[in-house]
């Protein structure tokens, strides 16, 4: 009896209760998203201003999408590749590649993603001694990274290699120990101390001089570029990379909650945290930028380096060389840099892993060992070398900007318009949470959500297309930014074709629940 609804569910790894899941997916969401990206993105996009698309992106697609998410993974149980393609049964099984497009956004973003908290790790360490000198700058190309042309050289950097490979060591620890076990207890761990760790750095940056100044300038606004499209289009970036949705990560996570488990408000208080701890790192990274042009006798317009890698592995370098115990500022700032990563990397792999492991059959430790060990040797090969830096750049842009979007877009348009599935979806939603979602949620996630995000990903796409990106030549755009478009749709279309190890058909979603908000409470808190 292939889909007879059934009251038990098959044996699945579970989180231990509704706390565990709620910091685990904080810990997804609260990455090198917020502390590296959300200050320097805010500060180009019209400062104070962009809190008001900011705020729209995560309204109007963000929680909805994040929402979504968690109604496919819940009532389908299993990784998105699963999920999808029970969801898409008996008709539209090919909804599988869908999941398997997330799992490849995931699995190529894990693979620059363990550069980036390689290099927060060594940076920590540097800290001590203030190892970088007079010359962040210089010594992060030159003595650090040892930067080469654009190309792929084969020219190992053992001060990157070494971190990196830690760093997959740990994370396949942490994945071959389970859900329970891996997974939540090293996000019970870290996240708190990276919440303080955090905090006593903020705090510390506020009492330094010119911090006001830095606030100004982060927080003035600039109301013109609200006409500017493109401020509109990092907002709703921003909101994706950051809340981690439409690349596989909520389904996931979702999909080890018990079955009276409370979605809605969980995933509200998830979204609020990860944009709280977002502004808090925009008011602790201007603050000590205020500091530096303070310094310097500038205004804060007039520093350079204010984004991303330059941000953190250069300004901030010079900053904390400045200060009166700027040693433990840096340990501060680095550590927290490599916390919030790895607890975002755990869940990009899981995605994989999990996926990996219930298409092939395989143990859980198996696919950790499999998937970590690809995974470790293809970063290694890109990221630790003298070409990593650029390479790493380049990917970020096209897997977030087109392939998360694209994901998003199609998710959208599938589940809501071809599948019609919205309503489904909506009931099992407010059948076991205490926050019921109107109709307008279908309305978010079938028109505002494609639409808006369909015009970013065309507009992006042609000025990719059109105006290149950072000089770079056309050759190595091609390979590394379109070839990595290129090979997320082809493993989507390959994995797909691939024979499961056990039928994932033979299940039944969740029968409908009756709306109980006390045994909604009851079972997601036990
Ligand atoms: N959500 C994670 C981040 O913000 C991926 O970095």
């Amino acid at each position: 009896m292939a889909r007879t609804h059934q009251t038990e569910a098959p044996p699945r790894e579970q989180w231990t209760g509704q706390i565990g899941f709620i910091i685990s997916a904080i810990g997804s969401a609260v990455g090198l998203g917020n502390i590296w990206r959300f200050p320097g993105v805010a500060y180009e996009n019209g400062g104070g201003a962009f809190l008001i698309p900011y705020l729209v992106a995560l309204v109007t697609a963000g929680i909805p999408i994040l929402f979504l998410d968690y109604a496919i993974g819940h009532r389908f149980r299993g990784a998105a590749p699963t999920a999808l393609r029970r969801l898409g049964a008996p008709r539209a099984r090919w909804l599988e590649s869908l999941g398997w497009f997330q799992v490849a956004i995931a699995f190529v973003i894990g693979l620059y993603y363990t550069a980036v908290i390689a290099w927060a790790l060594s940076y920590f360490v540097f800290s001590f001694d203030l190892r970088w000198g007079d010359d962040p700058g210089g010594f992060l190309q030159d003595e650090y990274l040892q930067r080469g042309d654009p190309g792929l050289s084969l020219q190992f950097v053992p001060g990157v290699l070494i971190p990196l490979a830690a760093v997959w060591i740990a994370t396949i620890v942490v994945l071959a120990a389970g859900v329970a076990k891996g997974v939540q207890r090293a996000n019970l761990i870290a996240l708190p101390v990276l919440f303080v760790a955090f905090l006593v750095l903020v705090v510390r940056a506020l009492f330094l001089d010119g911090a006001a100044e830095g606030l100004n300038a982060l927080f003035t606004p600039d109301w013109a570029a609200l006409a500017n499209p493109n401020v509109w289009i990092a907002a709703y970036s921003q909101i994706f990379f950051s809340l981690s949705i439409a690349f596989g990560i909520m389904i996931t996570y979702a999909s080890y909650r018990r079955r009276r488990s409370n979605l809605t408000t969980p995933g509200l208080v998830v979204a609020f945290a990860n944009s709280s701890f977002e502004l808090l790192a925009g008011i602790g990274v201007f603050a000590t930028l205020g500091f530096f042009a303070f310094q310097q006798g500038v205004a804060v317009a007039e520093l350079e380096g204010l984004t991303g890698v330059g941000l953190s592995f250069v300004t901030f370098p010079a900053i904390v060389s400045q200060m009166p115990g700027g040693a433990i500022f840096g340990c501060l700032f680095f550590g927290s840099l490599t916390l919030a990563g790895f607890t975002s990397l755990i869940s990009l792999l899981q995605v994989v892993s999990a996926a990996v492991q219930e298409k092939f059959g395989l143990s859980r430790p198996g696919a950790a060992l499999w998937v970590g060990i690809v995974s470790a040797a293809l970063s290694v090969l890109f990221f630790s070398t003298t070409t990593g830096l650029l390479a790493l750049d380049v990917v970020d842009q096209w897997a977030n900007n087109i392939g998360i979007v694209a994901s998003a877009v199609l998710m959208c348009v599938l589940i809501i318009w071809v599948l019609r599935r919205g309503p489904e979806l909506r009931a099992h939603l407010n059948a076991v949470s205490t926050f019921a979602v109107g109709r307008i949620w279908i309305l978010l996630v079938g028109l505002v959500a494609p639409v808006v995000l369909g015009y970013m990903l065309v507009s992006r796409i042609v000025t990719l297309i059109v105006d290149g990106y950072e000089d770079l030549p056309g050759w190595y755009l091609a390979v590394f930014g379109w070839g990595t478009i290129v090979f997320i749709v082809l493993a989507a279309i390959v994995v797909t074709t691939l024979r499961w190890s056990r039928s994932p058909d033979d299940f039944a979603p969740w029968p409908p629940l009756e709306r109980d908000t006390r045994a909604s409470e009851k079972g997601a808190s036990s």
